[in-house]
C-alpha cells in the first residue's frame, strides 16, 4: 500500500497511556491532548512547580501550549501565574489561561516572540517572580527524555520504527526524544522541521546569548509564519544544545501546514492545530523518500479548538451555506432561514 497520503482508512491503536493513530500500518501519530490535558507540556510544567515549591509563590513564562501547561499547574497547586505571550498568538489561548486563573500580559507583534521573553525577564526582575525559563531551561528537555521519550521506546518495544519527525518551539520534545532514542534505538532517524518562512537552523546563523542563555536579538532569518507554538525569532538553548541529533532538517511551508490539519480533520477525524497539520505534512515529506517498509513517528502536539480564530478556520462559518439550508429547506418544520420568520412545527 502507499504510504503519502493522510486520507484512506486508519487503525487506531493505544499504546500505552498516549493514544496513537496508526495511518496505513505505518504512519504513527501520538496524540498527547487526547490525554485529557495531561499532555507533553504539562511533564514539564509538573517539573518546574517543583522547583517553585522550593522557591517563590509567583511564576512567569513566556510561551503558548507550556503558558496553558503551567497555568494548569499553577491552580492545582494555588501559586499565582503571570502569563507574557505575544499578541498573534490565539485569543483562546488567552481565554483558556485567564480560565485557568491565571494573569496573562500580551505583548505587541512587533516584539516578536524576543519581546515576549523580555517582558517576561523584565517583571520577574522587578517583583522577584520566580521565571520559568523554558526556552533555556534544563528540564525541559529531561523531561520529555524521562516521561515522552520513554513512553516512544516502551511503545515500539520489539516494533519497528525508522524515523520520529517534529517541529520545535523550545526544542524540548526534539532534544528529549532524540536523546532517548539515540541511546536505545540509534538507527531511528531524527527529522526536525521548521518553517521555509523561518529557516533559522537553515541559515546557519547563530542566535547571540546573554550569560543566561536567552536571545540577545532577533534572528535575521525569521519571518512571521502560520504555525503558532514552532519557530520563535530565536534558536532556543534547548534546542541548539541538542542539534548534533538531528539527522534530516526539513522546511515545511505555511499553507501545507493548515491543508494538512484541515485534511487530518475532515478525512480521517484527527482534530489537530496548525502545528500538528505542519508535522504531519513534514511526516508526509518524509515518507516520500523513506525506503519500503519505513515506519513513521510524528507528534502532533495540539487541538484543533484552539484555532477556531485563526485563518485554519478562515472557511468555516458559524451560518448556514447554501448546502446546508437546502437540507434545512427539504423537510418542513424548524426551519431557520435567513431573511424569514422562523418555522417550529409544520
Ligand atoms: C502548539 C505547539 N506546537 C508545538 C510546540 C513545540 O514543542 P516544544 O516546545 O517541545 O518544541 C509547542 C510548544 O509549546 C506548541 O505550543
Amino acid at each position: 500500500m502507499m504510504i503519502g497520503t493522510c486520507v484512506l482508512t486508519h487503525r487506531r491503536e493505544i499504546f500505552s497511556s498516549t493514544p496513537r493513530m496508526m495511518l496505513f500500518f505505518s504512519f504513527f501519530l501520538r496524540v498527547p491532548v487526547f490525554q485529557n490535558r495531561r499532555h507533553k507540556c504539562s511533564r514539564l510544567s509538573l517539573f518546574l512547580s517543583l522547583f517553585l515549591l522550593l522557591f517563590l509563590f509567583l511564576c512567569l513564562c513566556s510561551k503558548t501550549k507550556t503558558g496553558i501547561a503551567v497555568a494548569m499547574v499553577c491552580a492545582q497547586r494555588g501559586y499565582p501565574c503571570v502569563i507574557c505571550m505575544a499578541e498573534p498568538f490565539s485569543v483562546e489561548r488567552r481565554k483558556i489561561m485567564r480560565m485557568l486563573g491565571a494573569k496573562v500580559i500580551v505583548t505587541p507583534k512587533g516584539g516578536k516572540g524576543t519581546g515576549m521573553v523580555k517582558k517576561a525577564e523584565e517583571l520577574a526582575e522587578k517583583h522577584g517572580w520566580f521565571l520559568t525559563s523554558q526556552f533555556e531551561n534544563e528540564a525541559n528537555w529531561k523531561f520529555h527524555e524521562k516521561t515522552t521519550g520513554q513512553e516512544i521506546l516502551r511503545d515500539f518495544n520489539g516494533k519497528n520504527l525508522t524515523h520520529f519527525v517534529t517541529g520545535y518551539g523550545t526544542g524540548g520534545t526534539f532534544h528529549g526524544v532524540s536523546k532517548a532514542l539515540k541511546a536505545n534505538r540509534p538507527d531511528v532517524k531524527i527529522c526536525l522541521l521548521e518553517p521555509s518562512a523561518a529557516p533559522l537552523l537553515a541559515s546557519g546563523t547563530k542566535t547571540e546569548r546573554k550569560p543566561s542563555g536567552a536571545p540577545v536579538a532577533s534572528h535575521p532569518a525569521f519571518t512571521p509564519h502560520p504555525v503558532q507554538g514552532w519557530t520563535p525569532d530565536f534558536i532556543p538553548l534547548v534546542l541548539e544544545s541538542g542539534i548534533d541529533m538531528k539527522d534530516e532538517l526539513i522546511p515545511i511551508d505555511g499553507p501545507d501546514a493548515m491543508q494538512c490539519a484541515k485534511d487530518l480533520a475532515s478525512k480521517e477525524g484527527i482534530f489537530t492545530g496548525i502545528s500538528g497539520g505542519a508535522t504531519f505534512s513534514g511526516a508526509l515529506k518524509v515518507a516520500k523518500s523513506a525506503p519500503k517498509g519505513s515506519s513513521i513517528l510524528c507528534m502532533l502536539p495540539d487541538t484543533s479548538e484552539r484555532y477556531m480564530s485563526t485563518p485554519l478556520y478562515d472557511q468555516i462559518q458559524a451560518d448556514m451555506d447554501e448546502s446546508e439550508l437546502e437540507i434545512a429547506k427539504s423537510t418542513p418544520s424548524f426551519q431557520l432561514i435567513p431573511g424569514q420568520e422562523p418555522i417550529l412545527q409544520a
